[in-house]
């Protein structure tokens, strides 16, 4: 018998697309291919790319570039891109890079495996459409899956149109998947060991599928027995239902995370950005949310340097950052994106914009750290995912989804434990087992 071929997949970007390498390796698995970290001995390399922030495309351009000796020194090797940088870019890549066999979009992806049948001999295939089929029902059912830990795509695509945003184009109109298909997908992924979903989304709290909301959704998964901890993201703050607030508040399984970007913390910036709220009204969301749960853990996404803004609107981040007080953020520098509006206006000196990332990540970091050390001393839960580097170590995740290293020689991965937080460093968190 020969040897399983082996497939290397480089995954950049969001959960979204380690999500979609998972049922893309799945998918090739069904052909005979087994996964490999390493690309000098794959007989497939996909890049699933992600087009979301500046030089998206460049980069993946140069990781082609360093393909070229492996594929020269290995003629049968398939070269794939998937992803956003594929839908946006599409035959663009084929013509710039003869290497690459194929092209395949975030939509079309189940069809990956016949379109490899079709390469070979210089055939450069390509598939950038949405097609009417759900590529969801031609995948492979999930196999055994690495941690206790899954995501589960529940809502794909964007109808926002935030002004500086590529994900409504490459990802095109929201679509949510059935809520009976996503209770099954779940019973069947705790079947398979798991105990902690995180459902995802680009607008996942626009979820409307058979006419259920999120809540409805959250709530029927919490009746699964054996699953134990449901989180999602990534959410609009316009779409914070009441019930879906409430659900925070009541459903024990919803764990007390949410991230909920608002981009600026300026009227004016969130106007031109198209967001459709204002600071206040997130600042009163935030609010209710936090009277429904109040130990909840927040987090962000910034956008610093957009079009047109001062240095008072970059004040009113900052000073919204302050009141909020985040668990964790992401914050970033305002790129323009090619075809979406806001690219079609001036943008400001370098220097400016990253004096203001760099203002905005030291008072993150500042409240990272001190919504770590506000663990220290309480009881939390924590999911093992694997064992810890010292004996007798297990690492995991709280409920907040802070890493926590716990002393427990008895600790079995995919285990949740109560714990008492003893120590706060840089990255994670130290504790010990809780007594009953
Ligand atoms: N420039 C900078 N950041 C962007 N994001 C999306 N588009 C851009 C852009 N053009 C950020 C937003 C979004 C996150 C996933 O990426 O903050 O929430
Ligand atoms: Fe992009 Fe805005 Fe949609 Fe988020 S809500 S995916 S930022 S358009």
């Amino acid at each position: 018998m020969s040897e399983a071929k082996k497939l290397f997949i480089k995954t950049y970007g969001c959960q979204m697309n380690v999500y979609d390498s998972e049922r893309m390796a799945e998918a090739m698995g069904a052909q005979g291919y087994v996964t490999t970290e390493n690309a000098e001995e794959a007989d497939m390399v996909l890049l699933n790319t992600c087009h979301i922030r500046e030089k998206a495309a460049e980069k993946v351009y140069s990781d082609l570039g360093r393909l070229r000796p492996l594929k020269q020194a290995k003629p049968g090797m398939k070269i794939g891109v998937a992803g956003c940088v594929a839908q946006a870019e599409g035959a663009e890549i084929l013509r710039r890079m003869p290497l690459v066999d194929l092209v395949v979009g975030p939509q079309s992806y189940h069809r990956l495996p016949e379109m490899l049948t079709r390469t070979g001999n210089g055939a450069q295939v390509i598939d950038t459409d949405f097609p009417a089929e759900d590529k969801f029902d031609h995948l492979p059912e999930r196999k055994a899956l690495r941690g206790p830990s899954a995501f589960l795509t529940v809502q794909e695509g964007c109808d926002k149109f935030c002004a500086f945003c590529v994900v409504p184009y490459t990802r095109g109109a929201e679509v949510s998947r059935p809520a009976q298909r996503l209770l099954s997908e779940a019973r069947a992924l705790v079947e398979k060991g798991v105990r902690d979903i995180t459902l995802l989304g680009q607008n996942v709290n626009a979820y409307h599928g058979d006419g259920w909301g999120l809540a409805r959704l959250i709530r029927e998964l919490a009746r699964i027995e054996g699953l134990q901890r449901i989180r999602y993201m990534t959410s609009h703050p316009n779409d914070m239902e009441d019930d879906l607030v409430a659900a925070h508040g009541d459903e024990p399984k919803l764990m007390p995370y949410l991230h909920l970007p608002v981009q600026s913390g300026s009227d004016r910036i969130l106007k031109a950005m198209n967001r459709k709220h204002t600071a206040e009204q997130y600042l009163r969301l935030i609010e209710r949310i936090r009277a429904a749960r109040p130990d909840i853990l927040l987090t962000s996404d910034f956008i610093v340097g957009f079009p047109g803004e001062t240095d008072a609107d970059f004040e009113a981040t900052m000073s919204l950052v302050r009141a909020v007080g985040y668990g964790a953020a992401y914050t970033f520098k305002y790129s323009a994106r090619p075809g979406t509006p806001a690219a079609e206006k001036p943008e400001l000196p370098a220097e400016v914009a990253d004096a203001r990332l760099q203002a905005l990540q030291a008072l993150i970091t500042r409240q990272q750290r001190a919504a770590q050390e506000a663990m220290v001393g309480r009881e939390v839960g924590v999911l093992y995912d694997k064992p810890g580097r010292l004996p007798g170590q297990m690492v995991g995740k709280s409920d907040h989804l802070h890493a926590v290293h716990v002393t427990d020689p008895e600790g079995q991965v995919g285990q949740l434990v109560r714990v008492r937080i003893t120590a706060s460093s840089t990255n994670s968190l130290a504790a010990e087992l809780a007594r009953a």
